[in-house]
C-alpha cells in the first residue's frame, strides 16, 4: 500500500450499486442534459467570450471556440466511457483512483477544486457585473459602488480600488444554501432556468445577426501583437497564439458537461443516461457558441470590449444597448436571464465540488465531515459549508480574469488525466463491462490530450505558475494529512455490505 495504490474496481462498482445507503438516485438522462446545459452556458459565454475577443483574438474567438470544442469532444467521449463503466460520484478523481493510484487521484481531486470551486467563484463575479446592470438600467437605482463589487486587485479607470465583491459573495452563499436542501429540488429549479437561458441565446443570435457590421469582422484573424490592458497586464493578441489564448479562455464556457459525471451516484440507469447527458449537452452548446461568438464580435469592435466603461463589463448587454437600436427589451431580458442562468451554473459547480470532496472524504483523503450527510436532506451539508468558505474567499477577493483562467487551466489538466485514464483502463481492465466505448482508442484520447495541451500553452506562463502553486499546496495537504488517513492505505476499505458508519445511515 502506498502512493500508487489503486482503488480496486470491484469496490468502486459495489459502492456504486449501494444506492440505498448513499445519495438518493433521482436524476434521469433528460435531467442530466438539463444539468449539463445548466452548468455549461454561463459566464464563459456572457463574459469570457468578450474578454477573449478583447485580449486575445478579436473575431477569431470563434476559432478558439472550435478548438475548445474539439478538445472537449475528445475528453467528453473519454468521460462518457469512464462514467458509464464506473458510475460513481467523484468524476475524474474516482477514475484516476482506479487507474493511476492514490497520489495522482489526490492531485486530480485537488485540481478539480480549481474547476468547480474556483469556477463557481468566477461565475459569481460575472453575476455581480450583470447585477449592476439590473440595478441601473432596469430598476433605475444607483449602481453598487466600484469598491464593493470588485476585488482589491482591481482599479477603475477613475483610480478607485476595489475592496471586496459583495454581490459575488452573496450569490455563492445563496446557492450553497439551496444545494444543502437537496439535488432533487435543485434540479427542478435548474430545468426552468435552462429553458430561459437557451431561449435568450437563440434570440441574441437570430435578432443580432442583421446588426453584424462586416468591418468589425475585418480582418477576421487580427495580426499578432502585444496588447497591454488598463490594469497593466499584457496579452498575446492576434495570430495563432491569440487563437490559442482565446481557446484557453473560452474553454471556460464548455466547463460543466463533465460535472454531469459527478452526479453519477444520483442518476437512475447511469450506464446509458450518462453518455447521453455528457455528449448531448456538449453538442447543443457548441452550435450555440459558434453562432453567438460570430454575432457578438460582429456587433461591436474590439476597442469596445476593451474599454471598462463601455463593453468591458456586462459585455453582451452593453453590446445590445449600443449596437442594436430598438432592442432595449432584449437587453433587459438578457440581464434577467443571465442573472438567473448564472445561478444555475454556480449551483451545478458547487454540486460537483461537494460530490468530489464527498468521494475523497469517503476514501479518507479528506476529513469525515465532508461526507457527513444531513439527516433530513441527505446532502453532504458540512462539506457544502466548508466549500462555501473557500468559494466565498475567491469570489470576494480575486479578479474574474484570474479565477477564470485558473478554472480553465485546472480543468484542462483534469481532462488530460481523464484521457490518459481511458487508455490505461483499457489495458489494465480489458474485460470491464463498458456501456459506452470511446471510439478509436488510443487515437481519440491522444488527440484530446494534444488539444488540451495546446490550450494550456495559450494560457501563458502566469497561469502555468498558478497551477503549479496550487498543486504544491495540494501536495502539502496530501503528505500532511491524506497519506496518513487514507482508508485504502490503512486497509480499511470495506465492501458495502458493511459500509463505514460515517453518515450514510
Ligand atoms: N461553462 C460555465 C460557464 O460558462 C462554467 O459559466
Amino acid at each position: 500500500m502506498g502512493l500508487f495504490t489503486k482503488k480496486p474496481l470491484s469496490i468502486l462498482l459495489a459502492e456504486a450499486s449501494d444506492s440505498e445507503k448513499g445519495l438518493k438516485r433521482t436524476l434521469t438522462a433528460g435531467g442530466l442534459v438539463a444539468l449539463g446545459i445548466g452548468a455549461i452556458i454561463g459566464a464563459g459565454l456572457f463574459v469570457r467570450t468578450a474578454a477573449a475577443a478583447a485580449q486575445n483574438a478579436g473575431p477569431s474567438v470563434t476559432f478558439g471556440f472550435i478548438l475548445a470544442a474539439i478538445g472537449c469532444a475528445f475528453a467528453g467521449l473519454c468521460y462518457a466511457e469512464l462514467s458509464s463503466s464506473i458510475p460513481i460520484s467523484g468524476s475524474a478523481y474516482t477514475f484516476t483512483y482506479a487507474t493511476m493510484g492514490e497520489m495522482l487521484a489526490w492531485v486530480i481531486g485537488w485540481d478539480l477544486v480549481l474547476e468547480y470551486a474556483v469556477g463557481a467563484a468566477t461565475v459569481g463575479i460575472a453575476w455581480s457585473e450583470y447585477l449592476n446592470n439590473l440595478l441601473v438600467n432596469i430598476l433605475h437605482w444607483k449602481p453598487i459602488a466600484y469598491e464593493w463589487c470588485h476585488s482589491p486587485f482591481q482599479v477603475s479607470p477613475e483610480g478607485v480600488r476595489g475592496i471586496m465583491n459583495i454581490p459575488a459573495l452573496f450569490i455563492v452563499t445563496l446557492m450553497s444554501m439551496l444545494l444543502i436542501k437537496g439535488t432533487s429540488e435543485s434540479s427542478f429549479v435548474n430545468a426552468l432556468i435552462v429553458i430561459v437561458k437557451v431561449t435568450i441565446v437563440v434570440l441574441i443570435i437570430v435578432l443580432g445577426w442583421k446588426f453584424i457590421n462586416p468591418s468589425n469582422h475585418t480582418p477576421y484573424i487580427p495580426p499578432a501583437e502585444e496588447y497591454v490592458d488598463h490594469q497593466g497586464v499584457s496579452h498575446n493578441f492576434g495570430g495563432i497564439m491569440g487563437i490559442l489564448g482565446a481557446a484557453g479562455t473560452v474553454f471556460f464556457a464548455f466547463i460543466g458537461f463533465d460535472a454531469v459525471s459527478t452526479a453519477a451516484q444520483e442518476t437512475k440507469n447511469p450506464k446509458t443516461a450518462l453518455p447521453i447527458g455528457i455528449l448531448g449537452s456538449l453538442v447543443i452548446c457548441t452550435a450555440l457558441y459558434l453562432l453567438f461568438g460570430h454575432v457578438l464580435t460582429g456587433l461591436a469592435p474590439v476597442s469596445f470590449f476593451r474599454d471598462p466603461s463601455q463593453g468591458g463589463e456586462a459585455s453582451v448587454v452593453a453590446a445590445i444597448q449600443n449596437f442594436m437600436p430598438g432592442y432595449k427589451w432584449l437587453a433587459d431580458a438578457v440581464t434577467i436571464a443571465i442573472l438567473a442562468g448564472f445561478t444555475s451554473v454556480i449551483l451545478v459547480m458547487l454540486l460537483g465540488q461537494s460530490r468530489v470532496f464527498y468521494s475523497m472524504s469517503k476514501d479518507g483523503l479528506l476529513p469525515a465531515s465532508f461526507s457527513k450527510l444531513h439527516p433530513k436532506f441527505q446532502t453532504p451539508y458540512k462539506g457544502n459549508l466548508i466549500i462555501l468558505l473557500l468559494v466565498g474567499l475567491f469570489a470576494a477577493f480575486v479578479p474574474g480574469d484570474v479565477v477564470g483562467h485558473m478554472t480553465s487551466i485546472g480543468t484542462l489538466f483534469a481532462f488530460i488525466l481523464v484521457c490518459a485514464a481511458v487508455i490505461i483502463l483499457r489495458k489494465k481492465e480489458p474485460n470491464l463491462k463498458r456501456q459506452f466505448k470511446t471510439p478509436f482508442v488510443p487515437l481519440f484520447p491522444i488527440l484530446g490530450i494534444i488539444s488540451c495541451l495546446a490550450m494550456i500553452l495559450g494560457l501563458g506562463w502566469e497561469n502555468w505558475a498558478r497551477l503549479g502553486g496550487w498543486l504544491a499546496v495540494g501536495f502539502i495537504i496530501y503528505f500532511g494529512y491524506s497519506v496518513k488517513n487514507s482508508k485504502l492505505a490503512k486497509g480499511q476499505v470495506v465492501i458495502p455490505e458493511d459500509p463505514p458508519g460515517d453518515g450514510l445511515h
